[in-house]
């Protein structure tokens, strides 16, 4: 989604908005812009279609001097990919710029009243109904921009983040957000940094202040942060301290993010379970469960929401909670949960998983759930995000930053702590006898090493891509906990490659995608050592029987699948609930491999956004 970032200072902003901009790279977009009040006093818009690169020769010619900035990657929503429609939008008279992360929903009526004041437009987008708004109403009651956006902000539904600079006050960014972050970063000498994740900021201070929905933020050389809310209040915002280093936000010697966050995966298991699992690995506290005991004790049921990967990761958490707690679990897409008028009652527990926190549908349902009353807890990645910050208790996957637009060691992440807390319930309602529970654990704390074995798999699982480069449709099997993990393995593949993919129950194949099958539809079939393995033989061999090419994920040493498939990877085995973390890296270094294979930009994949803010 749309990148925010912005900076006022004694520093050239140019650089420092560029560099930003490019940190944002991962959120994914197609055009970027920049706007700087140059040291003779002129706002300068530059914008342009394409890559932060394609901005920045743009600019080569271009007067880029100024201490005080905005900067924007757009991902269109309102208005084709164009120079004209990405942002910073000035105002009509150009006293004004101002960039926008979300979506104006009453643009239409607002757009057209400006019109009839014969305030003409330059772009098809919803956001430039902002500036000429803020400026109209600063312009015809004679108000400053603070005060003409308190004023402006009150006439817009929709959501937004957004940053403006005004040409007569060249110290000063005024900002506001509705629904769609916004950090504040408190630099040296009086300084600030904005961004609307702290990525771009982290290299400068480790200060910083996220904004509430509601507030407007002034930020001002060498003054203090004032934040007011939209109905005129003072707030007291909280300075909060991030820990996001250097190394975390660069690629370290890989050739793609993705690979990277594939290859971290192990350690970052073993910092999910860091300060969680004690050393003699057999006890797990998670904070959440200890301050939240008696309603979760008491849940009569739980509903899981998320989007994407999030949510593949709750159809696991789902089969761990209700086996091991024997609480009934609902697992609900955020974006359908929220419009259809779901049954909450007091006594249920909303858990919202998402990597980012700032998932516009999943937010939505958080919002929805804590108005029906139901605790409701955040499975989130991003420190301090709106979600962890909308919830009444949480449990960070704390994997580190996730920059491949594709979610990797996220949903590992998402998955390990959806087994601690499942496992931290059981013992609390116990649902778990001391022996289960106990080496459920131990096993648990094996897995970083067991990922380290699997990755091995990567140069082989490498040269086994080609072949599937020529496929245009591709069926994933699996079943029970390896379910998710083939609706994973194939979201992967379309994320990167392109290539249609369907992931399925594989009894369910039957039913109707065996009338796809042929030699030409490679069928990826995870099929570990489990109780079910025996089901899934016997699908494998209805594949078989149709002439389909099987690639088999199987145990180390099994033998019986090996004779069937035309490929296999073998995986360390573990217990059924606790596979998915194993099973689902050769189908992330499988999607991975086929998309460098196509030359395709694995970490921006066409369309897609890191950060879906709007719904
Ligand atoms: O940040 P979230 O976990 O809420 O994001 C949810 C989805 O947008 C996300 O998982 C998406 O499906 C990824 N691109 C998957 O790789």
């Amino acid at each position: 989604m749309c990148g925010i970032v912005g900076y006022v200072g004694r520093k050239r902003a140019y650089p420092i908005l560029i560099k930003g901009l490019k940190r944002l790279e991962y959120r994914g977009y197609d055009s970027a812009g920049v706007a700087m009040i140059g040291d003779d006093g002129g706002l300068n818009v530059y914008k342009s279609k394409g890559k932060v690169a394609d901005l920045e020769t743009h600019c080569e010619e271009k007067d880029t001097t100024g201490t005080t900035g905005i900067a924007h990657t757009r991902w269109a929503t309102h208005g084709e990919p164009n120079s004209a429609n990405a942002h910073p939008h000035y105002s009509a008279s150009g006293r004004l710029a101002l960039i926008h992360n979300g979506i104006i929903e009453n643009y239409v009526t607002l757009k057209e009243n400006l019109m009839k004041r014969d305030i003409a437009f330059r772009s098809d987008t919803d956001s430039e109904v902002l500036v000429q708004l803020i400026e109209y109403i600063m312009l015809s009651n004679q108000l400053d921009l603070f005060q003409a956006m308190q004023v402006a902000l009150h006439q817009v539904i929709g959501a937004y983040a957004i940053a403006v600079l005004d040409r007569e006050h060249p110290d000063t960014i005024v900002c506001a957000r509705q629904s769609s972050p916004l950090v504040v970063g408190l630099g040296a000498d009086g300084e600030y940094f904005l961004a609307s994740d702290a990525s771009p900021i982290a290299e400068y201070t480790d200060r910083v202040v996220y904004l509430n929905d509601g507030d407007i933020a002034v930020l001002q050389l060498g003054k203090r942060l004032n934040v007011v809310s939209l109905s005129g209040e003072r707030q007291h915002p909280k300075v909060r301290q991030i820990d996001v280093t250097l190394g975390q936000l660069e690629k370290g010697g890989y050739p793609f993010f993705m690979l990277k966050e594939i290859f971290e995966q192990p350690q970052c298991i073993r910092d999910c379970m860091r300060g969680r699992i004690n050393v003699e690995g057999d006890r797990i506290t998670l904070s959440a469960v200890i301050d939240y005991r008696e309603a979760l004790v008491a849940a009569r049921r739980i509903i899981i929401v998320a989007c994407g990967t999030s949510w593949h990761a709750a159809l696991i958490g789902k089969q761990l909670i209700e086996s091991l707690c024997r609480i009934p679990v609902e697992v609900e897409y955020a974006s359908e949960f929220r419009y259809r008028n779901p049954v909450i009652q007091p006594d249920d527990v909303v858990i919202a998983i998402s990597q980012s926190g700032e998932t516009a549908d999943t937010l939505a349902a958080v919002d929805l759930a804590r108005g029906a009353g139901a605790l409701v807890m955040g499975v989130c990645n991003a420190i301090g995000a709106s979600i962890p910050r909308l919830t009444q208790t949480g449990v960070y996957i704390h994997v580190g930053p996730e920059i491949g637009v594709a979610s990797t060691k996220a949903f590992t992440g998402q998955v390990a702590v959806l087994a601690m807390l499942a496992l931290c319930i059981a013992k609390e309602r116990q649902t778990i006898s001391d022996e289960l529970y106990k080496s459920m654990v131990r096993e648990l704390t094996l897995i970083p090493e067991k990922m380290e074995r699997t990755l091995q798999a990567s140069e082989h699982i490498e040269k086994m891509a080609s072949i599937f480069t020529y496929a245009r449709n591709c069926l994933y099997l699996g079943r029970g906990y390896n379910y998710p993990v083939a609706l994973e393995g194939a979201l992967k593949l379309k994320e990167i490659s392109y290539i249609h993919a369907e992931g399925y129950p594989a009894a369910e194949m039957k039913h109707g995608p065996i009338a796809l099958i042929d030699s030409e539809m490679p069928v990826f079939v995870i099929a570990t050592r489990d109780k079910l393995y025996e089901k899934v033989v016997s699908n494998v061999q209805e594949v078989r029987a149709r002439g389909g090419r099987v690639t088999a994920l199987i145990t180390e040493g099994d033998e019986q699948i090996r004779h069937l498939a035309d490929h296999v990877i073998e995986l360390p085995d573990t217990i059924d609930c606790f596979q998915p973390l194993i099973a689902s890296i050769p189908l992330q270094l499988l999607a991975y491999h086929i998309a460098v294979c196509k030359g395709k930009d694995v970490d921006r994949p066409r369309n897609l956004a890191k950060s879906v803010t709007v719904e």
